[in-house]
């Protein structure tokens, strides 16, 4: 009797062990963005496709945007397709209200709803006031802050319904700080944390969260265009010492975009490396 008592003890602590044990690993196994939909725009290249393939490494499945469906855009699309996930690329124009719209709407058709939306497309046209023209300002007031005004309001609603939501946008520490030669995109990114705020605050009774990110210097096509010296001397005044990388930025919007984040809303982060205290 004793014997058949401690086998079935032991039959049971086996059992125990197994079920909890294979929960356990099955949870160990789970990706934060298991299942979630992403929206990226400017997704093709830099920050953007940096974005996308960390999303899809958790599990995202995603949607990019960007200017043109080129040869740039269809590579992106088929480094994220190898990781097993699907993935879809649309040529839109993110400074269109209209292209906006359309691109929220055939989202949520291929895709059949929108977790994350990412804010992401930008641009400069550096000059000193002086010598910036209506047109320089107009174009980065509208790439860079009427974008996230148009993408914002064309999923929200599909978000309101879900009731959850996060909404993620790329500003600058540039925004946070201000930058000589840069007042065009200073004010757009600036713009941005202002907007981050007030929908956090709209959309926040629903779930539906809505941060900023602010990175510092990050190596891409777009820091690229600078000249050697004046990437020299950005980096010697950051207290990392090093320009950030894409990747940098791409993990704090994956917990941003994650229920690890779930208690964080109108905040603006820096990854800047310490630049931006
Ligand atoms: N790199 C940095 O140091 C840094 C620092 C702070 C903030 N940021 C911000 O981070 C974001 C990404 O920067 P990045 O360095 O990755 O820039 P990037 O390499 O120049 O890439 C920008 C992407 O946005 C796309 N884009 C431009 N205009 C668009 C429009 N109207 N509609 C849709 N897509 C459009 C571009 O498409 P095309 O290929 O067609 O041009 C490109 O794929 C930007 O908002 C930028 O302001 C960057």
């Amino acid at each position: 009797m004793f014997i058949l008592k401690g086998c079935s003890v032991q039959v049971i602590a086996t059992a125990v062990f197994f079920i909890f044990g294979r929960t356990n690993k099955k949870l160990m196994l789970m990706k934060l963005l298991d299942g979630k939909v992403t929206l990226i725009t400017g997704g093709a290249r830099g920050i953007g496709k940096a974005l996308a393939i960390r999303f899809a490494e958790e599990g995202s499945l995603i949607a990019i945007s960007d200017l043109r469906d080129d040869e740039q855009m269809q590579a992106t699309v088929d480094e994220i397709a190898a990781l097993g996930v699907k993935v879809k690329g649309y040529a839109s124009n993110a400074a269109s209200y209209e292209d906006s719209e359309l691109l929220a709407e055939t989202v949520i058709k291929d895709f059949g709803r929108i977790d994350v939306l990412i804010n992401n497309a930008g641009i400069t046209r550096d000059n000193l006031l002086m010598r910036m023209s209506e047109e320089d300002w107009d174009a980065v007031l509208s790439v860079n802050l009427k974008s996230v005004f148009n993408l914002t309001k064309a999923v929200q609603r599909t978000m309101l319904k879900q009731k959850s939501g996060s909404i993620i946008n790329m500003s600058s520490v540039v925004g946070v700080n201000g930058n000589a030669g840069q007042s065009n995109y200073a004010a757009s990114k600036a713009g941005m944390i202002g907007f981050t705020k007030s929908i956090a605050q709209e959309l926040g009774s629903r779930s539906v969260r809505c941060n900023a990110i602010a990175p510092g210097f990050i190596e891409t096509e777009m820091t690229h265009k600078l000249p050697d010296d004046v990437r020299q001397q950005w980096v010697s005044t950051i207290p990392l010492r090093r320009s950030g990388k894409p990747e940098d930025v791409a993990n704090v919007a994956v917990f941003l975009a994650s229920e690890l984040s779930q208690y964080v809303t109108g905040q603006v982060i820096s990854v800047c490396g310490g630049m931006s205290t």
